[in-house]
């Protein structure tokens, strides 16, 4: 049976009345109706408490009205589940014991992510019966390489000098690890469909920082070997769920993504969405990709840059997007304007 949201259809390459769209972050602190919620919770807090989580993931649908829904949790929430615990502070998510050798490595938990993750799985079954088929539900999880980077640095970093050393010094714990997260992820992924989530998105934030041939080797690899997990489970061949791959620089690799199996490759703002569509080639659909900080221009601007996109990319197989997350300093009316442009050109 073919879906029947738009957001589903253009992700699956089938017609749609105009293109979808949706943001990166779009439930976070730039929302005022976020931000208050917030100040009762810590953001832990919100990811492990399902009504919260389901509060707060409808608040850009009710104010602007996008064409998708994304779960509020985030992509380091099942790191605590395979034995590494996170801290969300002031400065970022912390990890207070990294990742760095081979029996670490092998002491990783293999977890059930029903038993040790239930709050994501109730938040998804929450969010579905509060939006009564509105717009779809995004579930999403960080990629096995964006997952090891946190783990191994213990937090955010500017050179990657540990992960980097984990790559190339001791290459068998490197792919060891990344096949553990592989295995996580798809689990992971396969479990929140099944509570109800209708497409996916896997974020690999930090894979832009590899050479093309560390991308293949590193990333894009574990990204693919999720993908063609979930692809042959049967929670995923029963319908058909889309898979959403983001890289953040994914210009350097746009011939390597044609195969990662994903239906939807998701484009950082650097590249012409027009160009990497070509460079994709047939056969994948193509998210993004306006850069998150054209939303401090002028209100009346905003409209053309949506437009040089939306033509740019075409009108199908195309869900517009930003080319990163939403940022905290974003005006909510610009937002608006932005979705009212692509609704008014798309
Ligand atoms: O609306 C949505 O998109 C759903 C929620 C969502 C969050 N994080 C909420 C969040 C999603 C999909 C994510 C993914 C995520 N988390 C990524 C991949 C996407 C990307 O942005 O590249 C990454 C790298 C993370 C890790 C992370 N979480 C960082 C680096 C930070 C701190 C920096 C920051 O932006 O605050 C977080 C915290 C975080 N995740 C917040 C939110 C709303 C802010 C927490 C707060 O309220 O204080």
């Amino acid at each position: 049976m073919e879906p029947t949201h738009r957001f589903l259809r253009a992700c699956l390459g089938l017609s749609v009345d105009r293109t979808p769209v949706w943001m990166m972050r779009q439930a976070g602190r730039y929302l005022p109706q976020y931000r208050s919620v917030r100040s009762q919770s810590s953001f832990m807090g919100l990811c492990k408490t399902p009504d919260l989580a389901c509060e707060v993931t409808l608040q850009p649908i009710d104010e602007f009205e996008m064409d998708a829904a994304i779960l509020f949790s985030d992509i380091l929430i099942p790191l605590e589940a395979m034995g590494v615990p996170v801290e969300f502070t002031e400065e970022g998510p912390v990890l207070p014991s990294p990742v760095r050798d081979a029996a670490r490595v092998e002491r990783l938990a293999d977890p059930d992510p029903e038993e040790t993750l239930p709050f994501v799985m109730e938040a998804i079954r929450r969010i579905r019966r509060s939006l009564a088929g509105r717009v779809p539900l995004i579930g999403f999880s960080g990629a096995p390489f964006t997952l090891a980077s946190y783990m191994v640095e213990g937090g955010g970093s500017k050179n990657f000098t540990h992960l980097k050393r984990l790559l190339f010094a001791s290459p068998a714990s490197a792919h060891a690890l990344l096949g553990k997260i592989a295995a996580t992820v798809s689990r992971y992924l396969e479990a929140q469909v099944a509570a109800g989530a209708e497409a996916v998105q896997i974020f690999d934030t930090w894979a832009g920082i590899l050479t093309p041939r560390d991308f293949a080797e590193f990333a894009l690899r574990y990204s693919r070997d999720v993908i063609d997990r979930l692809r042959s489970s049967p929670t995923f061949s029963s319908s058909r769920v889309p898979i959403i791959y983001y890289v953040n620089g994914c210009a350097p690799y746009l011939d390597k993504l044609s195969r990662s199996g994903a239906d939807v490759v998701g484009l950082d703002w650097k590249v012409d969405i027009g160009d990497a569509r070509a460079r994709l080639g047939p056969g994948v659909a193509v998210q993004g990709n306006l850069d998150p900080t054209a939303l401090f221009l002028p209100k009346e601007a905003i409209e053309g840059r949506v437009r040089e996109i939306l033509d740019a990319a075409g009108r199908t197989g195309h869900v517009f997007n930003l080319g990163h997350g939403v940022l905290p300093e974003t005006d909510p009316e610009h937002v608006r304007a932005m979705v009212k442009a692509v609704k008014s050109h798309g």
